[in-house]
């Protein structure tokens, strides 16, 4: 028995990295998949059916079932595709796990109206119009009184969470990501549907660092802590019925680690003295010593955390 047996999945940009390592696993644990790949450049350039099909053989090779959808999942007519795909094919969908991604890294003075958008779309719209599809057949399916426990699993990032330098089309990506898919756990609730976002880590096309010698996660003989299947038992795990009361949450994956981000939440608050009045500008100096340089984030990444003397503490003379 595996844990996904009966369930359908929906994997997009599974045909390499991350999401190929999601592909594989969810099969592994039982799940039939629809392998979505567009097969372009990790700039998003071009298109190639046989990436999506490569991995529906590794599946099958393997005795599990997939079949291959070459839709870009910025489109929404070709998510829509992609969904009715899942439900022709194998009769019902129950899990999504939105991954396809590019890279156009820039400074903000150097980025192209062209790299801002292609980024956003993909990453964005493209978690968008699959998800849109994917929760209305759910709803239609939970107003015919159907059972649902469906899971979506979007891919987020560190860069999302916490920023990063030369990707501010990625980082406002990413962060869209994270705050959608809380979003998406709302709206969804009352249907049986639950949200989660995973930013993933391994060693892909993706990274600079990679260069030629990119290993899939099917390809490993053994425990790497690049290897990006690293972060495939999460989303199993996500995707399973022992996840059920799991949603709205965020999760940061690295070879064995797993770490829960908490989301934009409210920080220390100040008042202005006295009442029924509002703040002089001059004041805030005072107030910004406490809101910002006494509690300052812990940062992840070099280069995160807020360094030097307070510039309020300078103003105030
Ligand atoms: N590798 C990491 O360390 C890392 C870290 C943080 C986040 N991520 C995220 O993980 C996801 C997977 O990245 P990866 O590192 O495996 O890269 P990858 O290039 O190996 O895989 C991405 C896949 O998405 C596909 N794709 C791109 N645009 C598409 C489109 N419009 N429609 C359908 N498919 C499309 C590509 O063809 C590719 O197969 C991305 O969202 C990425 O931002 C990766």
């Amino acid at each position: 028995m595996g844990l996904l047996d009966g369930k359908v999945a929906v994997v997009t940009g599974a045909g390499h990295g991350v999401g190929r390592g999601h592909a594989v696993q969810l099969a592994e644990a039982g799940a039939k998949v629809v392998v979505n790949d567009l097969g372009g450049s990790t700039t998003g350039e071009g298109a190639d059916a046989s990436v999506a099909q490569a991995v529906v053989d590794v599946i099958t090779e393997r005795g599990g079932s997939a079949v291959a959808n070459a839709s870009d999942v910025s489109s929404f007519d070709g998510a829509r595709a992609m969904i009715d795909q899942a439900v022709d094919e194998f009769g019902r969908l129950d899990i999504l796990v939105n991954n396809a991604g590019i890279l156009r890294d820039r400074m903000i003075f150097n980025m192209d109206e062209s790299d801002w958008d292609a980024v956003i779309s993909v990453h964005l719209k493209g978690h968008f119009a699959p998800t849109r599809h994917a929760c209305e057949y759910w709803r239609e399916r939970s107003k015919a009184s159907d059972e649902v426990n469906a899971s979506v699993i979007h891919t987020g990032s560190a860069v999302g969470f916490l920023g990063n330098v030369g990707q501010t089309n990625y980082a406002a990506a990413k962060g869209g990501i994270g705050m959608f898919s809380i979003a998406v756990a709302q709206d969804m609730a009352r249907y049986g549907v639950r949200s989660n976002c995973v930013a993933p880590s391994g060693s892909t096309r993706l990274l600079p660092t990679a260069g030629d010698a990119v290993v899939e996660p099917d390809e490993y003989e053994e425990y790497s802590a690049q290897d990006p299947g690293n972060v495939g038992p999460l989303v199993v795990w996500l995707a399973s019925d022992l996840a059920t009361s799991v949603s709205g949450q965020s999760f940061l994956s690295v070879a064995g680690t797993i770490t829960h981000f908490n989301p934009w939440t409210a920080g220390t608050a100040v008042t202005v003295p006295g009442s029924d009045r509002r703040w002089h500008p001059a004041e805030l100096a005072h107030a910004m010593e406490t809101l910002v340089f006494k509690t300052r984030h812990p940062g992840l990444m070099g280069g995160m955390e807020f360094g030097g003397d307070s510039p309020f503490r300078a103003a105030m003379g």
